[in-house]
């Protein structure tokens, strides 16, 4: 049996990014296994996941940011997880967890890094009239969305494109290079 990485999902929302991540890890030769979820939404639809995979999860609330990351480390640690992927987490880490974790933590953003970092990403794509809009899958670093690239897949804007076509269009593409990434950093 490969030895595989025990890993945490934070996710705060739908968890689609979180499902398929759980469903690649159970390849016999996926780098990683899920050992635990954390939400920081207590009705995120991405706890059924879990639940449906019987993976342990926690939900803390990050209103106190403190604690919010002390409850996290200390579960952490009692569950021995050596690496973190943040799936539609919505909410910034500091720069002490970061460093507690060093170049262990990965993010998924739906925009071609470096362009479009943050919140209302396709909206703010299709104002800008690009042609190309994608995902990005990278380090979680101090700065939002700026950590070193591992993997980008472009989309492109069609004609009559609506936030909600893109962002159907974006998730589908997030879904295959988020663990086409993990694969490629534990190679
Ligand atoms: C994704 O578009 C991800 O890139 C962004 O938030 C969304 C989360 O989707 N950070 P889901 O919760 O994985 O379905």
């Amino acid at each position: 049996m490969v030895k595989k990485i025990r890993s945490c999902i934070f996710i705060s929302g739908n968890g689609s990014n979180l499902n398929s991540i759980i469903t690649n890890s159970r390849d016999y030769n996926f780098p990683i296994k899920v050992v635990l979820v954390i939400s920081n939404k207590k009705n995120a639809f991405g706890l059924n996941f879990a639940k449906k995979y019987n993976i342990p999860y926690k939900i803390f609330s990050s209103i106190n940011q403190n604690s919010f990351e002390r409850n996290c480390i200390i579960e952490l640690k009692k569950k021995k997880i050596k690496f973190i992927c943040l799936a539609g987490f919505m909410k910034i880490l500091s720069k002490k967890f970061i460093d507690n974790f060093g170049n262990k933590i990965l993010n998924i953003h739906p925009s071609l890094l470096p362009k479009f970092k943050g919140t209302n990403t396709h909206k703010r794509a299709l104002k800008s009239n690009v042609k190309y809009s994608g995902c990005t899958v990278h380090y979680v670093s101090q700065k939002v969305d700026s950590g070193n690239i591992i993997l980008q897949k472009k989309v492109l804007i069609e004609k009559g494109e609506t936030e909600n076509s893109l962002k159907k269009k974006i998730l589908k593409q997030e879904h295959l290079i988020y663990s086409k990434a993990i694969r490629s950093v534990f190679r």
